[in-house]
């Protein structure tokens, strides 16, 4: 990347994902220029192509990330997760500047058999899947150069996540019980934050799958959490057909990462390390 290509702004800089990766790039040096509700909300265009200037990368974190809420609010969560990432690339477009844009596992239904790679057919179950599949088809389709990274089960300092809400009802001392037939890798923020600043130079063009390695069920991951916190919780095992909820999840959210690991310098952390690191504060 020459000197004057390295303008960086961040859409959503202060949501989970979107701070460690702000963050990672200023100590890489690259000084982004971040961005966030409440003044900047990408569904405004005139908003956003300010936000988006002359700066020659375009990051977008921003997400309406409210899975069971979608569902009820499905005309914002398009809005949001998909128009909003079509005018993001229709700008770039005009303007020669690159977007990495960060997807989910939620636009698969969850039903193959083995880890997802990126010509899976997607099919997603839920509203935010559908919308986040959208936002990725109309960016495709903008003419923009784009890398598109889905990432899965992530977790980070600044925001919610499925870590925090396990060790909070373990310390109420409530009940827990946690499905064990939903399989994935929970993956740091901050692990993306540092594969993404690898790439972000000389970043590559099309669609990526990225997680920690190796892979666990949501069960086994609340036995791990426990134990390396030493709280006394004894999770029960349930299906995820035990829970009402309004939207539904995929089962099976295991990336095969192959294609991205092609590209990064070491080979892709296991789940265990970081999770084990950020569990550090909750210790009892
Ligand atoms: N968390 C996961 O397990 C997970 C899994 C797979 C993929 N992802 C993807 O990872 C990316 C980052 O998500 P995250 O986990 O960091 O979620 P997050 O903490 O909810 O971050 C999203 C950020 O976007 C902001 N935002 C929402 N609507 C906006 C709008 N109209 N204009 C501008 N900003 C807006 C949010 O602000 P408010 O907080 O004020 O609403 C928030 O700061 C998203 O693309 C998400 O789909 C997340």
């Amino acid at each position: 990347m020459a000197d004057n290509d390295r303008s960086i702004v961040v859409l959503g800089g202060r949501g989970m994902l979107g701070t460690d990766l702000a963050k990672a790039l200023c100590r890489k040096g690259l000084e982004p220029t971040v961005f966030d509700l409440p003044e900047l909300d990408i569904t405004d265009n005139h908003q956003l192509s300010e936000a988006i200037a002359e700066n020659k990368t375009i990051v977008n974190c921003a997400a309406y990330t409210d899975v069971e809420k979608a569902e009820s609010q499905s005309e914002l969560a398009f809005k949001v997760n998909a128009e909003a990432v079509g005018q993001i690339g229709k700008i770039a477009a005009e303007r020669s500047a690159k977007v990495l844009h960060i997807s989910t596992d939620f636009v698969f239904d969850g039903k193959l058999e083995r880890p997802y790679v990126e010509t899976d057919a997607p099919n997603a179950l839920s509203v935010y899947g559908k919308s986040k599949l959208e936002g990725e088809k109309l960016l495709q389709s903008c003419g923009c150069q784009y890398c598109i990274i889905r990432v899965q089960w992530t977790y980070g300092d600044n925001g919610n996540n499925f870590v925090k809400k396990l060790i909070d009802i373990a310390k109420q001392g409530k009940p827990l019980r946690v499905v064990d037939d939903q399989v994935g890798s929970p993956t740091a923020t901050k692990q993306i934050a540092a594969a993404v600043c690898e790439l972000i130079r000389d970043l590559p063009d099309g669609l990526y799958h990225y997680a920690a390695s190796g892979y666990v069920s949501r069960f086994d991951m609340a036995r791990f959490i426990f134990d390396k916190i030493g709280i006394d919780a004894e999770p029960s095992r349930c299906r995820s057909s035990d829970f009402e909820t309004a939207a539904q999840r995929p089962l099976n959210s295991r990336f095969d990462c192959s294609k991205i690991s092609s590209l990064l310098r070491d080979p892709v952390e296991p789940w265990q390390k970081y999770l084990e690191k950020y569990l550090e504060q909750f210790r009892e």
